[in-house]
């Protein structure tokens, strides 16, 4: 479980999270809502240990460990996968490279005596994985997301929740820059992986993506603080009435 409790974060001079409480619990899913600016992106990276913000104030914690206190591997390794906004090009990282050093570290983490893949064990072992996402194979040969489309990038981080079965799955408005086909795509692949293993959590200002992942438990964000909570009732609420009156 992931608790979040009074928690104040700042970048520089500028006051953004303002006192957020609230828990993630494995096998719900959850949607954070808000406005542009209401901190949605701010709180994912705190999660995830971005280290241009700080922690003024409160307390995060996973299993009753303190999340502050753990490096960003430490806390993927924990479960916690954030798939970005905007999802970075790395030059001369080798996609293949890159998925098999993922997939090995965590098969590791989940049993001490797993034997690591070779690159040409892992390239037969990915073919299934590749040819499910319709990802083409030539692509393990370049660098990471470099070129990619934005659709093509998606695929990739949906291979390596794959790869790596995360138990909180942060998904940051991953609606931009998709056309509706893929992204309607993009996001019954995401309902497929959402098991009562794990917790998929949407953050986003749109609405669609909630017509293909079930949501537990719903926040809404406005100003760096959360102003309400509730069930998916809430959604319908603010697809009515808009933010404003929150
Ligand atoms: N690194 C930063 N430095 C200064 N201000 C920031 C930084 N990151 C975010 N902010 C500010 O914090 C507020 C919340 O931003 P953000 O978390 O991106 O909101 P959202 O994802 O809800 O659109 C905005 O006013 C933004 O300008
Ligand atoms: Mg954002």
């Amino acid at each position: 479980m992931i608790q979040i409790k009074d928690l104040e974060v700042s970048a520089g001079e500028v006051d953004i999270l303002k006192g957020v409480t609230l828990d993630f619990e494995p096998g719900k899913n959850y949607c954070l809502l808000g406005k542009n600016w209401s901190g949605k992106s701010t709180l994912s990276s705190v999660l995830m240990g971005h280290p241009k913000y700080e922690i003024i104030a409160g307390s995060l914690s996973i299993n009753g460990e303190d999340l502050a206190e753990m490096e960003p591997d430490e806390r993927s390794r924990a479960g916690i996968f954030l798939s970005f906004q905007n999802i970075p090009e790395i030059k001369w990282v080798k996609l293949s490279e890159f998925l098999r050093t993922i997939f090995n570290i965590s098969a590791k983490n989940n049993s001490e005596d797993f034997t690591e893949l070779s690159p040409f064990m892992f390239k037969r072992f990915i073919k299934s994985h590749l040819a499910e996402l319709q990802i083409e194979e030539s692509f393990l040969e370049r660098d990471l997301n470099v070129w990619f489309s934005g659709w093509e990038k998606r695929k990739i981080e949906i291979l390596q929740m794959k790869l790596i079965g995360p138990k909180y799955i942060i998904l940051d408005e991953i609606d931009s820059g998709l056309d509706l086909d893929a992204f309607k795509t993009v996001a019954t692949m995401l309902q497929s992986l959402s098991s009562p293993e794990n917790s998929i959590i949407i953050i986003t200002h749109y609405f669609t993506i909630l017509d293909y992942i079930n949501v537990d438990k719903v926040f809404v964000m406005k100003a760096g603080e959360v102003v309400k909570e509730g069930g998916k009732e809430l959604v319908e609420e603010i697809k009515e009435n808009g933010f404003e009156d929150m």
